[in-house]
């Protein structure tokens, strides 16, 4: 198949790996695409922020996904940390209020960067279920509701969008405008493994919703060949 790394840019692939050696085939086959790549915690706090920088020296953009929530005054001080990292996107939590969030961008605009992250919410994770939200975490209501609501906050902060099932872009770009970003796991290519993701979308299906970016762990990274796997699900994009 040839290669062609158009839209790329709007597919993140997940860094699960232990430690940082794990990650280097994948990085190697990921070369020169243009993908972004999703460094969450397990890597993260295994590797560093040293980790972080060497990935941006070769070239990728990283979204952070730490989920940072916090008082306000500690989540603006972590912020302006991620800055300096120079990642292209980290992530807090919806939860933790939207003068938690000004605050989030208020720790980038203390870094003064030239290129300002995008900054997205975790709204509800889809490992929530709806009896675990009202009776657990006491909120109470629909799972999609607290989603939009929490896109709300996080809109009326100032963030740039948030995480989201594919399922909801729909409804959060009719709420919150469609230069609202929405990130988009539980994606799978056709006929492929759905692990422990309960409600899928192919990555084709994910952008006719609207979703400005996927991210896609196993179908890439357990891949036999990821380059190709990446080529392929670009492939049915286009
Ligand atoms: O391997 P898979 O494609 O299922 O990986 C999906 C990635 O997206 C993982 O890093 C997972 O932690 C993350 N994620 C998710 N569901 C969410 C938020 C993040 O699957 N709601």
């Amino acid at each position: 198949m040839s290669e062609s790394w158009k839209h790329a840019e709007r597919v993140m692939v997940a860094l699960d790996y232990p430690h940082a050696a794990a990650a280097e085939r994948l990085l190697e086959q990921l070369s020169g695409t243009g993908c972004y790549l999703k460094v969450g915690m397990q890597l993260y706090y295994a590797e560093g922020p040293q980790f972080v920088k060497q990935l941006k020296q070769r070239g990728y953009k990283v979204f952070l996904d730490l989920k940072l929530h916090d008082i306000p005054n500690t989540v603006r001080g972590a912020a302006a940390s991620i800055t300096s990292l120079g990642v292209d996107m980290f992530n807090v939590h919806a939860a933790g209020g939207i003068k938690m969030m000004e605050h989030a961008l208020l720790g980038v605009q203390d870094v003064a960067p030239q290129h300002r992250p995008t900054i997205i919410a975790v709204t509800q994770l889809t490992s929530t279920t709806k009896p675990v939200m009202n009776e657990e975490i006491g909120v109470s209501g629909e799972v999609v509701d607290c989603v939009l609501r929490y896109s709300h906050s996080a809109r009326m902060a100032g963030l740039d969008g948030v995480v989201a099932s594919p399922q909801e872009v729909k409804r959060i770009k009719q709420q919150c405008g469609e230069s609202f970003i929405t990130v988009t796991p539980g994606i799978r290519p056709t006929g492929a493994a759905q692990d422990d993701q309960s409600r899928v979308m192919t990555p084709a299906e994910a952008f006719a919703e609207g979703t400005d970016f996927i991210v896609v762990g196993r179908p890439i990274t357990s891949a036999p060949e990821p380059r190709e796997a990446l080529a392929a699900m670009i492939q049915s994009i286009l």
